[in-house]
Parts: C-alpha cells; structure tokens; sequence
C-alpha cells in the first residue's frame, strides 16, 4: 500500500522545489494579464508601430523604454510603469489607451496594477509569445 503511493510523494516534492507563488504567478499572467492585453493592446502593440514603441508580442519586447525613457513595465512599481499611466488616463486624454471606443474597466486596471507590484511575472519563450484576440466588447 505505501509503495503505491511512494511515486506520487516524489512527484509532490519534485514540484515543491519550485515556490509555490512561482506557479500561482504563471496562472495570473495566463488566466488575467494575457487575455486583456490580447484583447485590447495587441491590435496596435504588436510590432506594427516601429520600436522603441511598446511591442506586447513578448516579455523581451515589452520590457524596454518609451522614446522619452521611462519603462514601460517596471516590476515592482506600477506607478513608475507607463503601460499603467497610458491605461489609467482618463476622459480626452489624447493619450489614454487602449486608443479604441472601449477602455479597461477599473477591475481591469487594479489587476495590472497587481500584476506589476507582484514582479510582473510574464515567461520567455513560446508561452509567453502574446498575439491579438477579438473579443465581444472589442469585434
Ligand atoms: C488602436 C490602436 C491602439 C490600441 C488598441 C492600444 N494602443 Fe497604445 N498606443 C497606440 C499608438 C498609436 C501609440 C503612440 C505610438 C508611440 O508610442 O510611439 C500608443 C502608445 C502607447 C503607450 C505609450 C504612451 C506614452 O505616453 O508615450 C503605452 C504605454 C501604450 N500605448 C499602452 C497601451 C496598452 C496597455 C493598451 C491596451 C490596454 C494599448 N496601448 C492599446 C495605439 C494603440
């Protein structure tokens, strides 16, 4: 009986080596941060504008600077990180993004918000890879 269950206790400490909020933070960007940039950034930030315009298609490309040199995603600071100024302008700002009809909610915001104060966790490599996505509020 507990030889059965010896190979699953090595599986459990096999996956305990990585810290837990490592696999939580995966989960965030996959299920929150990814499906909102997709949905409402990815039509223009997606390598169309030439650089040093933000580019969200990857972590390589979205973690550099805007032309006037301030980080566009700073880990730790979404204060200090332009993507969450661009997105919490309000009213006629001219440059308050997404630049659509539809802006991000506040919970959409906050989240992002989260996001970046959390470490900004985004994977390298073709998990990380972001393309556009339609979405209902955004044909
Ligand atoms: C319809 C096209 C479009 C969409 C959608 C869009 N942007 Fe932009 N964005 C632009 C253009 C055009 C610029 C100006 C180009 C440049 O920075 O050189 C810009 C600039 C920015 C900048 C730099 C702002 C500054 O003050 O310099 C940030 C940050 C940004 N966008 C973030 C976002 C985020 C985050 C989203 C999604 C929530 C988004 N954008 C959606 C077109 C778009």
């Amino acid at each position: 009986m507990i030889t059965r269950f010896l190979p699953a206790l090595f599986l459990l400490a096999g996956c305990s080596l990585l810290p837990p909020s490592q696999t939580a933070r995966e989960q965030y960007f996959h299920t929150q941060v990814k499906p909102v940039l997709q949905q409402h950034c990815l039509q223009c930030h997606n390598g169309r504008l030439p650089p040093p315009s933000l580019n969200l298609t990857s972590r390589a490309l979205a973690f550099t600077r805007s032309p006037g040199g301030r980080e566009y995603i700073l880990p730790g600071d979404p204060d200090c990180s332009l993507l969450i100024s661009a997105v919490q302008r309000g009213g006629t700002h001219p440059k308050m993004m997404p630049r659509t009809q539809v802006s991000l909610t506040d919970d959409q915001i906050g989240m992002l918000r989260e996001w970046i104060e959390d470490g900004a966790f985004w994977p390298e490599g073709a998990a990380g890879m972001l393309r556009p996505q339609k979405s209902a509020e955004n044909p």
